[in-house]
């Protein structure tokens, strides 16, 4: 039960955006009002009264990740902060993180307790926060998710739409890679639950089923009507980028599903009720 204010940080994002709809109480702030790594501005919002701070702040550029080591700041260092000012304010920090934690070497879905050992920068930088959070003695909910898409952000349909727009009829995506996408809209709804049930500690959650990326844009090609366009499978060595992706991280997300009693919706169904409102 929280009877203090709720705080939202990072709600000019994808998952931001939707956490505004589930906690209408809140106040959030974008990055344009409340910069993580702005010296003296977390310190001036996270006081006592406040029992409830929701991050969705992230630098999730993961590629450029690899070359400028500025994500740091705001996915680990500022997450310290964060959560240090929660527990001297006495409130709960409930932090977002991600699969990229794992080396994706698992053959079945990644549990909570998995050992971590991510294969690129981001996902180091994002275990260092989750670390920070851990030890800050706060009160606290890591949800780890994963291959997020939702109105507000750079993501994979956007992308993948995008190419349609310009006229592609031919798109090559790599098959090689295994996860869980995770409409952000659900994932608020999951944060929610998760507060409301008064859950802490590390939980995992994803929509549920799991797919490949060509398995996802093959979906998304169908459910938005282009016909036109033969998404066909490649390799990831086909498709160099800077940051090595897991090649496979599916998300155990059985705790979340005995901590709420709700089962994670299918992800074709969220692709399909984002692409209704998009
Ligand atoms: N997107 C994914 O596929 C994915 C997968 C797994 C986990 N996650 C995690 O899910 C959480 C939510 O991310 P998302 O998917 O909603 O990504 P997003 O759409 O990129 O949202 C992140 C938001 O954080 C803001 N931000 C960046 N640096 C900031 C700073 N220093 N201070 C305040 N705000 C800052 C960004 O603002 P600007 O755009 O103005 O920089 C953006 O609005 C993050 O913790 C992310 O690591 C995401």
């Amino acid at each position: 039960m929280h009877l203090g204010e709720t705080l939202i940080f990072g709600a000019g994002g994808m998952l931001g955006r939707a956490l505004r709809a589930e906690f209408p109480a809140a106040r959030a702030f974008a990055r344009s009002e409340a910069d993580l790594s702005s010296p003296g501005v977390l310190e001036k919002l996270i006081v006592p009264g406040v029992s409830l701070v929701l991050n969705a702040a992230a630098d999730t550029r993961v590629d450029l990740a690899e070359t400028d080591p500025a994500h740091r700041e705001t996915n680990a260092a500022a997450v310290g902060r964060l959560a240090r000012l929660c527990a001297a304010a006495g409130a709960m920090l409930v932090h977002v993180s991600t699969d990229y934690v794992f080396d994706g070497t698992a053959t079945e879905p990644y549990l909570e307790d998995h050992p971590v050992d991510p294969v690129n920068a981001y996902g180091a930088g994002k275990l260092e926060g989750e670390r920070q959070v851990v030890a800050s003695g706060a009160r606290f909910l890591i949800v780890r998710t994963s291959w997020v898409f939702g109105v507000g952000g750079a993501n994979f349909p956007e992308a993948i739409l995008r190419q349609v727009a310009l006229g592609r009829t031919e798109l090559r995506v790599v098959s090689d890679q295994r996860g869980r996408p995770t409409y952000a809209a659900d994932l608020a709804h999951a944060i929610r639950r998760l507060v409301d049930v008064g859950a802490t500690g590390i939980v995992h959650f994803a929509n549920s089923g799991e797919t490949t990326w060509f398995g996802l844009a093959a979906e998304l090609v169908r459910a938005a009507s282009h016909p036109e366009v033969a998404v066909k499978p490649c390799t990831s060595d086909e498709f160099p980028r800077p940051a090595k992706r897991p090649a496979y991280s599916v998300l155990d997300t059985s705790l979340y599903e005995r901590l709420t009693g709700e089962p994670p919706p299918p992800w074709q169904a969220a692709l399909a009720r984002y692409l209704a409102i998009r």
